[in-house]
């Protein structure tokens, strides 16, 4: 696990885009993209969307989704499209939230994914983080944490009173390199309960077993960090 640190949240919008444009470019062959929903992912899209990146090999797909049609305020689908997809024309496989059932289309978006997923395994996977330490759409005290052997589920989501579809930990696991991006006061407390103290959060259960993590931080959101791992 590394943690990096920058300064403002324009710093840390243009490493975290270096970073994953430096990793598309070094791969050598076609690559994944898991991207992150929610707000503070925007501008790490934009600036990434701007820069010179081999596209062609690139098809990104979403960590989570709301229940919500894609052309939605609230869609992770329509955002990632303003800011990212509709810029370079990657290839972009998002979930069917048209379905009527949340069950269905998780499950077919995860029988998508494993077409993409090169060796089975996601690349380079995206997350945020919530104050309440969830990451994706697996909030604590949820059904989808419990999950083994599922890529892909609906996740009802009571205290947003909605469904919501999610990556599996099992999943996040299977990446070769999971992103933590997260910017702002807002989020300090729950890093440093993860970080420093390992507290069982969602976003704790999805770092402790994956293989590569990296922390993005801008300097608010590190500001209680005692240890900083590298
Ligand atoms: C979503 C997300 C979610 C998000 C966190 C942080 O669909 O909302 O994927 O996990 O990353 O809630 O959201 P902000 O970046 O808006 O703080």
């Amino acid at each position: 696990m590394s943690v990096h640190i920058f300064p403002a949240p324009d710093d840390l919008a243009t490493a975290t885009a270096a970073y994953i444009g430096g990793v598309i470019n070094d791969a050598g062959r076609p690559v994944t993209l898991g991207l992150a929903g929610g707000g503070t992912p925007a501008a790490t899209y934009q600036v990434l969307a701007s820069l010179p990146v081999h596209w062609g090999r690139v098809t990104a797909w979403l960590g989570d989704e709301r229940w919500v049609p894609h052309d939605h305020a609230d869609s992770n689908t329509r955002m990632a499209r303003q800011t990212l997809i509709d810029r370079v024309l990657c290839n972009f496989v998002a979930p069917d939230t048209a379905f009527g059932d949340p069950h269905e289309a998780a499950t077919d978006y995860a029988r998508a994914l494993q077409n993409v997923f090169y060796g089975g395994r996601p690349d380079v996977v995206l997350l945020g983080i919530g104050d309440d330490g969830h990451t994706a759409s697996l909030f604590p005290e949820t059904d989808a944490l419990a999950s083994t052997d599922e890529a892909y589920l609906a996740n009802w989501v009571a205290e947003k009173r909605s469904w919501r579809l999610t990556a599996s930990v099992p999943l996040l696991w299977s990446a070769r390199e999971l992103i933590f991006l997260a910017q702002g006061p807002g989020k300090a407390e729950v890093l440093a309960e993860i970080i420093d103290n390992d507290k069982q959060y969602p976003a704790q259960q999805v770092a402790a077993g994956a293989s590569q993590v990296r922390w993005m931080l801008d300097a608010a959101a590190a500001a209680k960090l005692r240890s900083i791992p590298h």
